[in-house]
């Protein structure tokens, strides 16, 4: 019998603080109407100064555990998909499992920057169907905020901050049907973000903040996404109409939009969260896949398309009957 990673509990948190665009506007040069037109987003939560991606990620992944009705304990693996990590080491995965208390399960950190939780979730399934765990907790949790330069208007309208969580178990009813994740390294300078403590004399003078060329990772973004759709689709022998949900990674609603119009979707079958959260990175596809069960959008038996796309870069696809 085919053994699948079926989804039983989901989770998300957004910290308190609300940041408009209005007022990233009284410190840059921008305006609501630029942000809201180009990227669809007009507020961001912002951590409080105590929080960090493990304390976010725990109320995530309590949620998550709640809702499935499942004993800490239970938990075999804890994969955390972040790029903001609270230490360099111990990894975030590590962290989360001591605020969990739960002491018989391995715990690790996934780096694969906006995709990180699609390249956890495809960790998490395959460990799963190999049958070498049977619940794996999967948290996207990220502190933008701490790594956007607030004087670049080119990127600190996009980022904002929160934690998505998702619990998977082993069943013998379908659930992720396929996962799909790939990297090119080499577009590294398009996005990158880098890590001070560890730099060279020659890149001793850069801080560590979110580098980007916008226009050029907008570009490949649609192209690659669009590709990511017709090989999730081909290896399960799908065609467009058999997708009920797209739950993308929230960038830009013109990078989804272009991505729904390639599966021929309405955006009314689109969990759209940007608008009050921008890019949370990792945490993105998780906090709108928990606002879509949440709010019954989703249902179980549906097929949900979750994808995105990162600095590396990394995209990824993960296919799922819920
Ligand atoms: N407010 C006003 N003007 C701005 C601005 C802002 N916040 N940011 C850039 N501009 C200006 C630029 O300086 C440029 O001016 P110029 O024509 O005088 O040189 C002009 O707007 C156009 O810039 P461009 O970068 O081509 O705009 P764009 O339409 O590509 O939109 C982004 C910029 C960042 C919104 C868009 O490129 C984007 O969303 N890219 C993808 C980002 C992404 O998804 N990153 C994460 C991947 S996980």
């Amino acid at each position: 019998m085919t053994r699948y990673s079926r989804v039983i509990g989901t989770g998300g948190y957004l910290p308190e603080e609300v940041r408009t665009n209005e007022q990233i506007s009284q410190t840059v040069d921008t305006s609501d109407s630029w942000i809201f037109e180009r990227t669809g987003i007009k507020s961001r939560r912002i951590a409080g100064a105590e929080e960090t991606a493990s304390s976010m990620a725990e109320i995530a992944a309590r949620q998550a555990i709640e809702a499935a009705a499942c004993d800490p304990e239970e938990i075999d693996l804890i994969i955390v998909a972040t790029g903001t990590p609270d230490r360099v080491y111990p990894s975030t995965g590590c962290l989360l499992q001591r605020r969990l208390g739960i002491k018989n399960c391995v715990a690790f950190d996934v780096q694969a920057a906006c995709s990180g939780s699609i390249f956890a979730l495809s960790i998490a399934d395959q460990y799963i169907k190999s049958g070498a765990a049977k619940k794996v907790l999967v948290v996207g949790s990220e502190i933008c905020s701490r790594v956007v330069d607030w004087t670049d208007r080119g990127t600190c309208i996009l980022f904002g901050d929160g934690a998505g969580a998702v619990l998977l178990g082993a069943s013998d009813e379908a659930g992720i049907l396929s996962t799909h994740i790939h990297s090119d390294g080499e577009y590294e300078d398009l996005l990158y973000c880098p890590n001070p403590q560890a730099a060279t004399e020659a890149n001793k003078d850069e801080a560590g903040y979110i580098n980007m060329r916008g226009n050029e990772v907008f570009k490949v973004a649609v192209n690659t996404l669009g590709r990511i759709v017709d090989e999730t689709l081909a290896a399960n022998n799908m065609l467009q109409s058999d997708v009920d949900w797209l739950v993308p990674h929230q960038a830009n609603t013109r990078i989804i939009a272009a991505t729904a119009k390639k599966l021929k979707m309405s955006m009314d079958h689109v969990i759209l969260t940007l608008e009050n959260q921008g890019n949370t990175s990792s945490a993105s596809v998780l906090l709108a896949l928990n606002e879509g069960v949440r709010d019954g959008r989703i249902q179980r038996g549906q097929v949900v398309l979750l994808e995105a796309f990162g600095a590396g870069f990394t995209w990824g696809s993960a296919l799922i009957k819920y």
